[in-house]
Parts: structure tokens; sequence; C-alpha cells
């Protein structure tokens, strides 16, 4: 019997496969929709401490390869989302979801988190450090000391399951000083990775979004072979107690199959779910599982991590 079963800081997920922050968890009716698919759990659009409408229109666009965005953190504020979650607490007791959050500062990050850690939420919480559309913002954990600052902070009060979302590196030497600054904390989990920053797509000469004259985070098929090496290079050097959650161009069945051989616990689906709606993790499921029966697996622990090396 094939299971896609997964844990997640000792939680419990019938199925490793979810949606990815940003994409169908805006408003409760989004949520629902992705709570009774065959997703294992959601993850909440990332709120700050108030509502913003976030960038100008059009601000996202589906192209053959991929997509691209700018949708620069629009959301309903924490309460929002933290309210929502805490009825479905009372109403499904036994299932976990996430909660992404940042602010847009450190000291609203911290006072997001204080929420957080003085409310009833059992969850599980996504420190987003990686989003690239917010002008004026750069991306918090391509800065080292400052994402070493804050996770220090954080975690003098915040005693909660808490992971980080991560924008993908480029560079060794920075997978090298990103983990030993990640295991230095009680981290539960990272996220590998956030859309691939500030790219361009050109359209009959001309860009396809608004917001900062065209440039967006990149996210699809484009990217998989960059989220690939992000999980596995983090599953390699990180302490066992910090899991990995991959995503980036999961389409197929085969894609999440490669994510978990790299080390993923957990599969996040993004682009593919706003192009083809919460169907498409019955069929992804399926073809992942239809996938491990050919080579015998029979649960994700069979073959996470076992990514072969050539010598
Ligand atoms: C956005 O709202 O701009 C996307 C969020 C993200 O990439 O973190």
């Amino acid at each position: 019997m094939v299971s896609t079963q997964t844990q997640i800081a000792g939680f419990s997920f019938d199925n490793c496969l979810m949606n990815a922050a940003g994409v169908a968890c805006m408003t409760i009716e989004e949520l629902e929709k992705v709570k009774q698919s065959a997703a294992g759990t959601f993850v909440t659009k990332t709120a700050t401490l108030q509502a913003r409408a976030g960038n100008p229109e059009p601000r996202y666009q589906d192209v053959p390869l991929g997509s691209i965005n700018s949708m620069g953190l629009p959301n309903h504020g924490l309460d929002y989302y933290l309210d929502y979650l805490l009825d479905l607490q009372k109403i499904e007791p036994d299932r976990t979801f996430f909660l992404s959050l940042v602010g847009l500062s450190p000291e609203e990050t911290h006072t997001l988190l204080k929420k957080v850690q003085d409310s009833d939420f059992k969850g599980l919480t996504e420190l987003n450090l990686s989003c690239p559309n917010v002008p004026g913002k750069p991306q918090i954990a391509y800065d080292f000391e400052m994402t070493d600052k804050i996770l220090s902070d954080v975690f003098d009060y915040f005693t909660k399951p808490l992971g980080i979302k991560l924008p993908p590196y480029f560079d060794i030497v920075h997978f090298d000083q990103a983990a030993a600054i990640f295991n230095k904390f009680p981290l539960c989990f990272v996220n590998c990775v956030n859309s691939i920053g500030n790219g361009l797509y050109v359209e009959d000469e001309s860009v396809v979004i608004r917001p900062k004259n065209g440039f967006g985070g990149i996210g699809g098929a484009y990217i998989k072979p960059t989220a690939l090496a992000n999980v596995h290079a983090f599953y390699q050097r990180l302490n066992p107690t910090i899991q990995i959650i991959g995503t980036g161009g999961v389409l197929t069945g085969r894609d999440a199959f490669e994510h978990i051989l790299c080390g993923a616990s957990m599969v996040q689906v993004g682009t593919t779910l706003h192009k083809e709606g919460v169907g498409s993790f019955e069929r992804i499921t399926e073809e992942l599982k239809v996938m491990m029966a050919e080579k015998g697996y029979e649960s994700i622990e069979d073959f996470r991590g076992k990514l072969n090396h050539l010598n």
C-alpha cells in the first residue's frame, strides 16, 4: 500500500503536498478549497500586521514555462488569518495548518510573532524571509547579518514550532554560510525556495506586469533545478531536526518525487496550482504514487534524501 503521508515537527499529514504561500490562500474561501482538496494541509498568504492592497495590477502572469509575479504582499492582515486558524482548530483539532507572516520591519515581525506566541495557535508558523516584491525592501535572507539577528531575537521569546521561507541561493559558500546560521536555532523547517527574484519576462516588446517596470519573482518549470539544489544543499548541511519543505517547479508527480529524493519532507505547489486549480493536488499525488509503486517504495521515507551522487 503506497502512502504519501508525512510529518513536520511531529505533526502528521495525510499527504506531503500542499499549496505554496501566495497561491490559493489569500481568502478563507480559497483556503477552504485547498483544505477540502487532496492537499495534506495549507499555508496562508504571508500576513503583515495591517491589511495591504499590494502592488498595482497586472502583477501576476502565467507564462509558458512558469509565472512571473510582483504581488507586493497583498493580504488581509494577521488577525484575519489567525482568527480563521483559531476557529479551524476547534472544528478540525486533528489537522495542522501553516501560518505565514512577515513584518515590513524587524519590529513589526516581532510584533506579529509575539501575537502568535500569545495566542492559542497550535499550528506551524512560517516566517517569510524571502519576498522579492516590496519596493525598497530587499529579501531579508540575502542579508546574513540581519537574518542572524532577527532569528536570535525571535528565539528569545518564541517557543512555538517555527520555520522560515528562503529565497534561492546560488553559491556553495552561501549555502554553507546560511546553514551555519540556521543551525544555531531551534527551527523546525526551512522552505526552499521562494520565487527567483526579479526576473523579467518580455512579450511583444513589452514587460507583462506593471510593478517595478516588469521585474518580478519567477516560478514554475524555470526554477526546478534551482529549487532542487537548495533543497539538497540544505538537506546535506542542516541539523536533522530542521526539516526541508521543497517548493519550486512542481508540475508532475515526478517533480514531487525529485524534491523528496533531494531531501524534502513536504512539497509545495505554486504556479501549477495557479494554472490548474486544486485538482492538481489529486493528479500530482496519483502520479507520485504510481512512480513510488513502480520503484517499490511504500512511503516517502523509503527514498527521501537518497539522491545518488556520481563517484
Ligand atoms: C508577494 O506577495 O509579492 C509574493 C510573496 C513572496 O514572494 O514571498
